[in-house]
């Protein structure tokens, strides 16, 4: 495929190096904060190839949100895109405003081009590392993402240990082409390679905006000093690929999964997949390395079909010490040392993630049953079906407007329990507040990273094979938003309706959510239809942008 090169656009700004250094605000009285996002089409070469890229305020990574707990986040999203855009803010509650969610066809309809929104709600119960970004079909693969931090009220849990500074790493897979182009071929009778149903695959990476290919890129460099303890935070915003972080010599110690504090695990590296998040602390204090080191992101290559000519997997940027920093040359060219210091380590396992505070899941009141699996279409297009819907955005509406009609004539969008709504909405409907399991069947030979909206599930059992009531984790269970369920295996979340709104529960790989794979949790729909939505919101469904 060839890229597609906009001579006319305008060029990729750099994001600013302080845009990855974190915790100045930390513990700053609870107040506003107000950004403007201008979202506009430009090209860049995050990897040193040219390509047409979709970002906030010229860059990408757009500018980080930071924030304290209980702070009001107003951000106006203006649109210089010539097609309708929204933004999501990943992992946060959204309690009582819903419709700031950012969901395109199930909270909003997203901003018509040369319009804005302003978001604006208050950060709750979620604190933690986090991301935004685009969630309008796969515009988010083309750049438009930013990190979202938030510190929490109360001090960590005291086996946590104390840092003294903390970075923020977002990482990525890399594409040179334009998504609605992979898109187009992807969901197309032949698909991308002739084979439907395969998964475009990236060419390259980026870590914090900048990669390398061909010869060609940059590395993004971070200087720390010497003997303290970092905390990193780590955020896979790419599209498809697990993605793998370690630090050359430096062992990792796990704090932090999507927001839930745990036991510290110290390990020689992770794998990330999509969406999730994780914090490790550092100590720069080895003598191996000369104060100059490798952050190494390893594209994992489990969900790549075809071979990608030309492709790099290996992504890097630089750690410096303070004392080494006069040594402008590039750590030693040679393979990953590993962590020679600490030979009783070893990869993380998630299995061994452990809540530092013991989170002991209420019982359950409604038990849900799921699959989801790919199937061609009447017409030879592959498609994600979750118990035999594949899900298609409302267009001109939204699940949210639905249930909120529904409310104000007295009816009901949606009954109690698992129905299918007219244009592919399958959604789990509670009026009350339940203790729901999900559980869910992988019946596809692949990984997906599952998303849930709107809440922190406990997850209770993960497995292989389909679940035929295995033993759930009932005495600790690990809260995450985003978790794997595995090839042709199985995994139970348990959560609580007590957040009215429709929240989707997606996997979050770009291709599959674009292809069916999102179903919805319409929780306490007579509250949602009370909810405030703004009428910009209402009338934005009502705009009819160009090419509608
Ligand atoms: Cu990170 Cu539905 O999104």
């Amino acid at each position: 495929m060839e890229t597609v090169n906009s001579p006319n656009l305008p060029q990729l700004l750099p994001t600013p190096p302080n845009n990855f250094v974190l915790g100045t605000i930390k513990g700053q009285r609870p107040q506003t904060r107000f950004y403007h996002f201008t979202i506009s089409k430009v090209q860049g070469a995050p990897d040193g190839v040219s390509k047409p890229m979709l970002v906030a305020n010229g860059m990408s990574p757009g500018p980080t949100i930071e924030a304290n707990q209980w702070d009001r986040i107003v951000v106006n999203v203006t649109n210089n895109l010539d097609t309708r855009t929204a933004i999501h803010w990943h992992g946060l509650y959204q309690n009582k405003t819903n419709y700031y969610d950012g969901t395109t066809g199930i909270t909003e309809c997203g901003i018509p081009p040369g319009q804005f929104l302003v978001y604006n709600f208050t950060l709750g119960e979620f604190y933690g590392t986090t991301w935004y970004h685009s969630h309008f079909s796969t515009q988010y693969t083309d750049g438009l993402t930013g990190a979202l931090v938030i510190h929490p009220t109360d001090p960590a849990p005291k086996n946590i240990p104390k840092w003294d500074g903390e970075i923020m790493v977002q990482m990525t897979d890399v594409y040179h082409n334009f998504s609605q182009e992979l898109l187009n071929a992807y969901l197309s009778p032949s698909g991308i390679d002739g084979t439907p149903g395969d998964e475009p695959v990236p060419d390259g990476g980026s870590l914090n905006g900048l990669g390398q290919y061909g010869g060609g890129g940059d590395y993004f460099n971070f200087t720390l000093e010497d003997d303290k303890t970092y905390r990193i935070r780590l955020v896979n915003s790419g599209s498809l690929a697990p993605i793998r972080f370690s630090i050359d010599y430096h062992p990792l110690t796990i704090i932090e999964v999507d927001g839930t504090f745990v036991k510290p695990y110290v390990v020689t590296g992770l794998t990330i997949a999509v969406a999730q998040r994780y914090s490790v602390l550092i100590h720069t204090n080895q003598t191996e390395g000369h104060g100059r080191y490798w952050m190494r992101t390893l594209l994992q290559s489990n969900m790549f079909t075809y071979v990608q000519p030309g492709q790099n997997v290996d992504i890097r940027g630089v750690l410096k010490y303070a004392s080494g920093v006069k040594n402008q040359s590039l750590p030693s060219a040679g393979a990953d040392p590993g962590v020679p210091s600490r030979k009783d380590i070893g990869d993380m396992d998630t299995a061994s993630l452990v809540p530092a505070v013991v989170s002991r899941p209420p019982n359950p009141t409604r038990p849900y049953y799921v699959n989801f699996d790919f199937e061609d279409n009447a017409n030879g297009v592959n498609l994600a079906y979750i118990n035999g819907t594949s899900w298609t955005p409302l267009s001109g509406n939204t699940t949210l407007l639905k249930v909120r009609n529904a409310f104000l004539t007295s009816t009901t969008y949606a009954p109690v329990g698992g129905s299918v709504q007219p244009g592919d909405q399958f959604l789990l409907t509670e009026d009350s507040i339940q203790v729901v399991d999900l559980i869910i069947d992988n019946l596809d030979n692949g990984d997906h990273p599952f998303h849930l909206h709107g809440h922190t599930p406990w997850i209770m059992g993960v497995g292989t094979g389909r679940y035929q009531g295995q033993a759930l984790n009932t005495a600790n269970a690990l809260r995450r938003d985003t978790m794997v369920i595995p090839a042709d295996g199985y995994t139970v979340i348990r959560f609580i309706t007590d957040n009215p709104g429709v929240w989707a529960f997606h996997c979050h790989l770009v291709w599959h959510m674009a292809a069916g794979l999102l179903m919805q949790i319409n929780s306490l729909p007579t509250k949602t239809g009370q909810l405030d939505i703004p009428q910009v919101i209402i009338d934005q469904c009502n705009a009819s942008a160009p090419g509608e």
